[in-house]
C-alpha cells in the first residue's frame, strides 16, 4: 500500500510537472497515417489547436483586377527597373497591394519620401523593396520544385508587417568563460530556434546560408572513413527540429524512422523539403546578404548581418504557407518576365493541413 501511495504521489508530481512545462496537450488528439502500416508514420493533430492555426493563416482577398491595356509602366514612369513591363494600371494596383502587405499603416510614405518625386530612391526601404520584388520573382519562377503553383507574395513572409515575424541572424559569440562552465560550443542555451532544446542554437548559418552536407548516417560499420562527428549530428538534429516546428509536423512527415537517410523509404514531402533547403540558401545568399550595406544598423544582428529567412519565415506553422492559398497567381508582378496582359483573378483554393 505504502509503495502504491508513493508511486501515486510521484505520478501526481509528474503530472503537475508535465502541465507546468507545457509538454502535454489537452485532448482530443487525432492521428493521421502518412506511411505504410507498421512503419509508425503518423501525424498527431489536435483539432482545437489546428483551428487556431488555420485562423492565423488566412490569405487576404486579391485586389480587383486592373483594366486591361494602356501604356507600359516603363514608358510612363522615370525609374522602374523591375516592373517596367506591367501596364500602368497593373503597376498601380501592385503598389497598392504591396503597401497593404508590407506597410498598411505607414502607406506609400514607407518607401516614397513625401515631398519628393516617386522616382527617387532616397529611402532604404524602397531599395530593399526593389530587391524583394526580384527575390519574390526568383522564388516563383526558379523554385517551382519547391513552391509549385502556390507561389509566394510579399504577404507570405510579411503578413502586414514591414519586418517579417520569423527571421534569423548569426548568433552572437558566447561570452561564457570556457574554464568556468565548460565550452558552450554554440549550444546548451535553450533556444526557441530549435524547439527549446539545448541543441546547437544556430544551425542556420551552417545549413541555410552555408551549404554544409546535411548527413549523419555513416555507410561503414567501423569508424574508418566516417567523417560524421557528434557536433555534426547535433546541428543536423537542430535543423530538423526547426523544420518540423515550422511546418507543424513531426519527423515522420518526411522520414521513415527505420532509416532517416534512405530516400527510398521517405515521403515525397522530403524531396520538396530538400528543394526548400536549396531555395532558402539562394534567397539568403543572392538577395538578402547583398542588402547588407543598404540596411541600417538597427535592423542587423549582433554580428552585423541582415535578417535572413528560414522555413518558418514562409510556413509559420503550416505545411503549406497560408494553407496553400494561391495568392501569387493574381499578381503578374510576382512572376518574371511578367506577362503583358495581367492574368485573370482566380478564386483562392484553401488546402487544409493534411
Ligand atoms: C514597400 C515599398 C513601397 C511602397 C509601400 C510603395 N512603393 Fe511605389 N515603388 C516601390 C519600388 C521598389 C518602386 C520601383 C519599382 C521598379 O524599380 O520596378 C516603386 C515605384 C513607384 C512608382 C514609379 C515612379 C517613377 O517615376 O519611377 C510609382 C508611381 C509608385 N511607386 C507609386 C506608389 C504609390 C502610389 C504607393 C502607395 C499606394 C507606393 N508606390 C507604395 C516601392 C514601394
Ligand atoms: C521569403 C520571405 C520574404 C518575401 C517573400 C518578401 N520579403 Fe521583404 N523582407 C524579408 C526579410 C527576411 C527582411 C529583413 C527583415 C529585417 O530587417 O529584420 C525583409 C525586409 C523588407 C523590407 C525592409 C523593412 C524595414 O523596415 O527595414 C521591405 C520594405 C520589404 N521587405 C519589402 C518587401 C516587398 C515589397 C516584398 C514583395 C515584393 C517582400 N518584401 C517580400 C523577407 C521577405
Ligand atoms: C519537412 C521534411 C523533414 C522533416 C519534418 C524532418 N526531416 Fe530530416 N531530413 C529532411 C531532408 C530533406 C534531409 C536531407 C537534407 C539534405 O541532404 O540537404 C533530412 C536529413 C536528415 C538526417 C540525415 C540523414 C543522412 O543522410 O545522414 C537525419 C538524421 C534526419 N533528417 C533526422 C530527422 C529528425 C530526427 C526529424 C524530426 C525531429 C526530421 N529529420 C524531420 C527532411 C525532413
Ligand atoms: C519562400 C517561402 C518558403 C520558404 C522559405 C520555405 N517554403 Fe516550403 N513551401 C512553400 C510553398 C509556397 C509551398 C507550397 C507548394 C505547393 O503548393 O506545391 C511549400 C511546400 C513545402 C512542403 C510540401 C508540403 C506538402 O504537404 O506538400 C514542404 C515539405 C516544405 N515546403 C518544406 C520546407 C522546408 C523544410 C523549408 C526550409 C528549409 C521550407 N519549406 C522553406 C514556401 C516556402
Amino acid at each position: 500500500m505504502n509503495i502504491i501511495m508513493k508511486y501515486k504521489t510521484s505520478f501526481v508530481a509528474l503530472l503537475a510537472l508535465a502541465g507546468l512545462t507545457g509538454c502535454w496537450e489537452r485532448p482530443p488528439i487525432e492521428s493521421v497515417q502518412t506511411g505504410y502500416r507498421g512503419t509508425a508514420m503518423v501525424e498527431l493533430n489536435n483539432p482545437r489547436l489546428m483551428a487556431a492555426q488555420q485562423a492565423a493563416n488566412v490569405a487576404p482577398q486579391p485586389a480587383p483586377p486592373a483594366e486591361a491595356g494602356g501604356p507600359l509602366a516603363s514608358a510612363v514612369f522615370k525609374n522602374v527597373q523591375v516592373l517596367g513591363n506591367l501596364s500602368v494600371a497593373e503597376f498601380t494596383r501592385t503598389m497598392a497591394s504591396l503597401t497593404s502587405w508590407v506597410a498598411p499603416t505607414e502607406g506609400c510614405a514607407y518607401c516614397h519620401k513625401p515631398g519628393e518625386g516617386l522616382e527617387a530612391d532616397t529611402l532604404y526601404t524602397k531599395v530593399v523593396a526593389r530587391k524583394m520584388l526580384q527575390m519574390t520573382q526568383a522564388i516563383n519562377v526558379e523554385n517551382k520544385a519547391h513552391v509549385g503553383s502556390t507561389g509566394v507574395t510579399c504577404y507570405t513572409c510579411h503578413r502586414g508587417q514591414h519586418v517579417p515575424a520569423n527571421t534569423w541572424v548569426n548568433a552572437a559569440a558566447s561570452t561564457k568563460s570556457a574554464k568556468f562552465l565548460g565550452v558552450e560550443s554554440g549550444q546548451n542555451r535553450p533556444s526557441t530556434a530549435v524547439s527549446i532544446t539545448s541543441l546547437p542554437y544556430d544551425p542556420f548559418k551552417t545549413y541555410l546560408s552555408g551549404s554544409a552536407d546535411i548527413k549523419v548516417a555513416s555507410n561503414t560499420a567501423l569508424p574508418a572513413g566516417n567523417k560524421k562527428d557528434v557536433p555534426n549530428a547535433e546541428r543536423t538534429f537542430g535543423l530538423m527540429m526547426h523544420m518540423s516546428d515550422s511546418l507543424g509536423v513531426n519527423c515522420t512527415y518526411c522520414h521513415n524512422s527505420q532509416a532517416f537517410d534512405k530516400w527510398s523509404v521517405s515521403t515525397p514531402q522530403r524531396v520538396t523539403a530538400w528543394h526548400g533547403i536549396r531555395m532558402a540558401r539562394d534567397i539568403n545568399n543572392s538577395y538578402l546578404d547583398p542588402l547588407n550595406s543598404v540596411f541600417p544598423a538597427n535592423r542587423k544582428g549582433p554580428t552585423g548581418d541582415v535578417a535572413k529567412v528560414n522555413c518558418q519565415t514562409c510556413h509559420q506553422g503550416a505545411t503549406k504557407p497560408l494553407l496553400g492559398a494561391q495568392m501569387a497567381k493574381n499578381y503578374p508582378a510576382m512572376y518574371s518576365p511578367a506577362p503583358a496582359t495581367p492574368l485573370p483573378v482566380v478564386a483562392q483554393a484553401a488546402t487544409p493541413k493534411k
